[in-house]
This record gives C-alpha cells, sequence and structure tokens, in this order.
C-alpha cells in the first residue's frame, strides 16, 4: 500500500523534502526537492535528510529506504554553489565534516540499505550523496559527473574516498579530474550504478529491489552492509575534508565560483597552493 507524500516541516519556509511509504514494499521513499535550483544541497537540506533518515531507520516497518529528487532534471546538482561562495577554510571544511557526519557517513552506515534513484543530473554533492547509497539505479537520461575541480573545489561529501572503491582509480581520476559527465549508460557499463532504466520505470525498479530485501533478515543486511564497510573510511576522508577547504583560501575557487554564478567560463590563474599541499595533514 502506497501512502501519499508528507512534507516535512521542520523549517518554515524551507520545506526541501517530502517523503512516503510502501507498506507493501517495507520502503521509505526521500524525495529532495528544491527544483529550482536543481535539488542543491544547503544547510536545510543537509538537516531534512540527516532527521529523515534518522525517522526511518527506527522504523520498523521500514525495511529499506529510497532516496530521489524532485522532477526529470536532476537527482541533485551538488551542493549550493550560492551558500558556500564565501566560505572560508573553517566554514568549508565544517560543510564538509558535517555533511558527512549527518548524511553521507550516516547513509553508508545506516542498519538497512539505502537505494538511489538518479532521475536526472547528479553532479557534485549530487553523485556524492548517490555513492554513499548502498545502490544506485538511474534514469537513461540521468548525467552524472563530479565537475568540483571545474569550480576551483574538489568532491568534499566523500568522493575522493568512494568513487574510486566503486569504479577503479584510474576512471575515478579521470572523471574527478577532468569534471566530465558521463551518461547513464557508460555509468552501468563502469558499474557506477547498477541499473540503467527508462525515466518512467525508476521507481517501479527500486520498488522491486526493495521487495527483494523482504526476504532477507534484516540482521543479516545490518552486518553485511558493515562488513562491506569495514576498512572504508580511515585517514582519507580527513584528508579530503582538509584539501576540500584549503581551497577555499584560493584566487581560483573564487574565480571558479564566480565563472559560475556569472554564466560565463572560469580564467584559472597557475597554482597558487604547491607548498601548503606538501604541509602534512594532521
Ligand atoms: N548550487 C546552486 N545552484 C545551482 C546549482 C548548485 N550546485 N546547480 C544549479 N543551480 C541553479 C542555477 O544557478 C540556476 O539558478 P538561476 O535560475 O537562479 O540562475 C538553476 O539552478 C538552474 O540551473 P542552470 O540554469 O545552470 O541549468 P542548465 O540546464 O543550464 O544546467 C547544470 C544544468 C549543467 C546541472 C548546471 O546547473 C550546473 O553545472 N550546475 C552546477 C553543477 C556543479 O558544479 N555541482 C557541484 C557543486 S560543488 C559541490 O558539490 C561541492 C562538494 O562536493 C561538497
Amino acid at each position: 500500500m502506497e501512502q501519499a507524500w508528507e512534507l516535512l516541516n521542520n523549517f518554515k519556509d524551507q520545506q526541501t523534502i517530502c517523503y512516503k511509504y510502501d507498506l507493501d514494499v517495507k520502503a521509505g521513499i526521500i524525495k529532495i526537492q528544491r527544483p529550482k535550483h536543481l535539488n542543491a544541497l544547503n544547510k536545510y537540506v543537509i538537516s531534512d535528510l540527516e532527521f529523515i533518515l534518522e525517522k526511518m531507520e527506527k522504523d520498523s516497518r521500514v525495511r529499506s529506504i529510497i532516496i530521489t529528487g524532485e522532477g526529470e532534471k536532476a537527482f541533485v546538482a551538488g551542493a549550493d554553489i550560492k551558500e558556500f561562495q564565501n566560505f572560508d577554510y573553517n566554514e568549508a571544511y565544517a560543510l564538509s565534516k558535517e555533511g558527512k557526519e549527518k548524511v553521507f557517513n550516516k547513509i553508508e552506515q545506516l542498519n538497512k540499505p539505502v537505494i538511489a534513484a538518479i532521475n536526472g543530473y547528479a553532479l557534485g554533492g549530487g553523485l556524492e550523496l548517490a555513492l554513499s547509497c548502498h545502490i544506485r539505479v538511474a534514469s537513461e537520461k540521468a548525467q552524472l559527473g563530479l565537475p568540483e575541480c571545474t569550480l576551483g573545489v574538489l568532491p568534499g561529501y566523500g568522493g575522493t574516498q568512494r568513487l574510486p572503491k566503486i569504479v577503479g582509480q584510474g576512471r575515478a581520476m579521470e572523471m574527478i579530474l577532468t569534471g566530465k559527465m558521463i551518461d547513464s549508460l557508460e555509468a552501468h557499463r563502469i558499474g557506477l550504478i547498477n541499473y540503467s532504466v527508462p525515466l518512467e520505470k525508476l521507481l517501479i525498479k527500486c520498488l522491486e529491489i526493495a521487495k527483494s530485501f523482504i526476504k532477507t533478515s534484516p540482521d543479516s543486511l545490518l552486518l553485511a552492509i558493515n562488513s562491506i564497510n569495514n576498512s572504508f573510511f580511515d585517514k582519507g576522508d580527513k584528508i579530503e575534508s582538509q584539501n576540500f577547504a584549503k581551497l577555499f583560501k584560493t584566487q581560483n575557487f573564487k574565480e571558479g565560483v564566480a565563472a559560475f554564478l556569472e554564466k560565463r567560463k572560469a580564467n584559472y590563474e597557475p597554482i597558487s597552493i604547491s607548498s601548503q599541499i606538501r604541509e602534512k595533514n594532521k
């Protein structure tokens, strides 16, 4: 029995999430809805996601969770560039670290499987959100990528740690260093997503997967997820947040973000942080 969407009402003027349940397959479905901003992740979305994930994690009726985005254009087009454009090192470090603690690492370590239903662009923090999920299903029209380096920053929500584990270091290097998007078929070919399906079948496919979890022991799933994740995160996670934040000190970051917001090509200067990069990450 599928229920109606409910709006999460944690922040008065900022309702960023709606959710519903499909109790036949015991799934909770979360939809990120900031379609005018291509569902970009701002602080309200992060807080709302943290809240709804905790609620569904504790709900014994829910055996798996599906996360998707509002509309046909975007799953999530990344962290909200307007929100972080003037951040300094400490604010950038907090954005990365807290986002991981509240949402990205939480999803990865959740006590039940989480499926990303990628309905359109999954870019930057949006692809990183999908990478933290246990299974990824994308619409045939979806475009996926980590364009952060084209903005003068780097993937700060776990992308540098998770992507190589999923597609291998060579492909992850190319995707991150070029910032290029790939389409759903290519993403399927390289193992980045589990399935590529027509948009109208996206939720159906995710619910079909959710249904197959009903036959399994929830304890087995919890410990299987834990076992697969084991040894996943160590120092690299912290180094990513530090390097993400270091970039906020550079002129090239300011130029990258300004160019995006002014809808023009970025004009980058030669490297400025080579000595800092050699600093030991503590
Ligand atoms: N943050 C804030 N706003 C965003 C956004 C983002 N990540 N992505 C899109 N938007 C906004 C646009 O600014 C635009 O707003 P206005 O109408 O007010 O100008 C609106 O959403 C629609 O976007 P476009 O007009 O750009 O739509 P398009 O069809 O021409 O292009 C797109 C679509 C290719 C996805 C393009 O929007 C784009 O490149 N978005 C940014 C993608 C990106 O760089 N993501 C990485 C963010 S950094 C990050 O995620 C850091 C991290 O790891 C923690």
